[in-house]
């Protein structure tokens, strides 16, 4: 529904400081990153918007036509384009030529890759896509915070907003599938305006920490931070000036990689 809708997807995860776009940069200037960005899974195009705003050269991608429609409009600046983050290269003869400095993925775009396949596509994508020394940027769940707890799966969260008059409520049960290393999510909308419920599944790939290492490796990256925080959707959230965190223990996960092997 909120892929759908990003309107309500912006209004449901307000990020008005853009914590997340700058929390980006940050990244990308410590690390001494070229111009040219690409943000996968770009979403409704607040962050992309953002590094647009701080100079760079955005290239900004997602699956979803609803998205890149309200991107295009809301958040101008980088060149939207329809692209699948398990397989894709958004270079172009005569446009996009250049390969790309950088390649940004945020809020657990990375994870919609479930199987190792797909992780894969991904790592081989973004390596085909990035100029030697390239960095790769990505932000989402801790797959190493369900080793041990259960506190985000033992009862729904159940969060009311509203956006346009209309009173939304949404009750989110989480479950983890072992077998398939999957963190389910079923998500069932309500709404005062008279509308039937709507539930809405998706899930999430478990990535731990070491796999993930192992994963970049193994495509040619060097991980250069990988930690728990801080970061834009943790508490304490980031700001300017604080350092990469040491441990990998906390429910979000934190990455900057080098692309070092391009044999
Ligand atoms: C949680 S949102 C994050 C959006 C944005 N990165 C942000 O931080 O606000 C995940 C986004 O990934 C997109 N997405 C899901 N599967 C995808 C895929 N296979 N390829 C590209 N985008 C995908 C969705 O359409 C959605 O916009």
């Amino acid at each position: 529904m909120l892929t759908d809708n990003p309107e309500l997807y912006e209004a449901r995860f307000p990020d008005t400081d853009r914590l997340a776009g700058r929390w980006a940069e940050d990244c990308l200037r410590r690390h001494g990153a070229g111009n040219r960005v690409l943000d996968i899974g770009c979403g409704t195009g607040r962050d992309a918007a953002h590094l647009h705003a701080a100079g760079r050269t955005v290239v900004a991608a997602d699956l979803s036509e609803a998205m890149l429609a309200h991107a295009r409009t809301h958040h101008p600046g980088p060149d939207y384009r329809r692209a699948d983050l398990r397989d894709f290269d958004l270079r172009e003869p005569g446009l996009h030529e250049e390969p790309f400095d950088a390649v940004v993925c945020l809020d657990s775009a990375l994870l919609y890759c479930h199987t190792n396949a797909e992780l894969d596509g991904f790592l081989a994508s973004c390596r085909r896509s990035l100029a030697p020394g390239g960095l790769l940027v990505a932000e989402m769940r801790n797959g190493a915070y369900f080793l041990g707890r259960t506190d985000l799966l033992d009862a729904p969260a159940v969060h009311g907003f509203t956006w346009q008059g209309t009173t939304y409520t949404s009750t989110t049960t989480l479950s983890v599938d072992r077998t398939a290393q999957l963190l389910r999510r079923t998500r069932i909308w309500t709404a005062d305006d008279g509308s039937p419920p709507y539930e809405q599944r998706s899930a999430w790939r478990l990535l731990f920490p070491q796999e993930l290492r192992h994963l970049l490796a193994a495509h040619g990256f060097d991980a250069l931070d990988l930690h728990d925080g801080p970061g834009p959707r943790t508490r304490p959230a980031w700001q300017e000036g604080d350092a990469p965190g040491g441990s990998a223990d906390r429910d979000r996960l934190h990455l900057v990689a080098r692309l070092t092997r391009d044999d």
